[in-house]
């Protein structure tokens, strides 16, 4: 019978066969899936397990904060910080294709996780291991439309799946490569992990990365963070988190189009707001916004975010259009 429980008890007993008295780290995005793998292995092994939040200078306004104050604060996980940001930017100079985005995230992810790991031996002192094993948070539908289930296409490369790269160091710990969404946040419910996180919309592991559609840069990854922080604040205080799925914001960075403000021509970027429903994110419609919310957030995002001019809502469902633009 699938129980949160059973899933629990069934996980924990895998991981301590597994793991031993080795040492283990787990990326933490601050997201559902992230958290709630980790929650498992602290159930699991314990101290043995050093969480990383990896800064990759992708993410969204006020998110790094938020891991430490919900998660940390909740679990009392070892945590370590890790300021990547520079070094994914570097990485992804003049790169415009989105599956090599993805491949190259997911390798600086790695990299950045084995540095981690080779300073957590070196603070525990000699008489400690090496780190062995990477915790991550791949859902099952990570897993298939990264093609790595039966028969089936690679539709992207789910950075945390498809994304690793081949001279990988660590064994992975994968523990809720079998589960949906919603079963994953009974199962984070029933752990006790906090439900300000529980109840995040999924957001993916490489970030504002590909929400720019064009070469990712500093200051493109502003302009976006400021126009990403209206919309959410927006569906937020119109009610509507639970409503809708997720609402990728997109900044189409090669696209310009002419404007006016005041007396003056403007030739700027548009946003695209991408709000879906869906149950597992397999599948998804566009979710049917009110216009006075939209009109808020566009005019909003128009008056505050000089570069963008314009903001347009993308009408397709998943398929033909997948959830995020890349
Ligand atoms: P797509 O765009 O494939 O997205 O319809 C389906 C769901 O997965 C999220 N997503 C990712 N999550 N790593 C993640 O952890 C990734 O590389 C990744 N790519 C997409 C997306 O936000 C949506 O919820």
């Amino acid at each position: 019978e699938w129980t949160p429980g059973n899933v629990i008890a069934e996980q924990v007993e895998a991981i301590r066969a597994t793991v031993g008295s080795d040492r283990v780290i787990c990326g933490l995005s601050g997201g559902v899936d992230s958290s709630v793998a980790a929650a498992l292995v602290q159930k699991a092994v314990g101290d043995q397990l050093t969480c990383v939040f990896v800064d990759h200078g992708l993410l969204r306004a006020g998110e790094a904060e938020q891991v430490e104050q919900d998660f940390v604060a909740a679990t009392g996980v070892n945590l370590k910080v890790v300021d990547a940001s520079q070094t994914f930017l570097d990485a992804l100079r003049g790169v415009t294709d989105p599956e090599t985005k993805r491949k190259i995230i997911g390798r600086e992810f790695i990299r950045a996780f084995e540095k981690a790991a080779r300073e957590i031996v070196a603070e525990a002192g000699e008489h400690e291991g090496e780190v062995k094993y990477l915790v991550q948070g791949t859902l099952y539908p990570d897993v298939v439309e990264s093609g790595g289930g039966e028969g089936t296409a690679n539709i992207k490369s789910h950075h945390n799946v498809g994304g690793l790269p081949d001279d990988l160091q660590f064994e992975l710990i994968e523990p809720l490569r079998t589960l949906f969404k919603d079963e994953v946040r009974a199962v984070g419910l029933e752990l006790g992990v906090p439900e300000s996180i529980v109840w995040r919309q999924p957001f993916p592991g490489p970030g504002l990365g590909i929400r720019i559609i064009g070469e990712v840069t500093a200051d493109r990854l502003e302009i976006l963070r400021a126009a990403d922080a209206v919309a959410r604040e927006e569906l937020t205080r119109a009610g509507l988190d639970r409503d809708i799925w997720q609402c990728p914001v997109v900044l189409l960075a090669d696209v310009r189009s002419v404007g006016v403000q005041g007396d003056g021509r403007t030739y700027g970027h548009p946003i695209v707001l991408r709000p879906v429903s869906s149950e597992d994110a397999m599948t998804a419609d566009w979710s049917r916004l009110p216009y006075d919310v939209l009109a808020t957030i566009s005019n909003r995002i128009t008056n505050t975010v000089p570069e963008v001019n314009r903001v347009v809502l993308d009408v397709t469902s998943k398929p033909p259009g997948t959830i995020e633009w890349e």
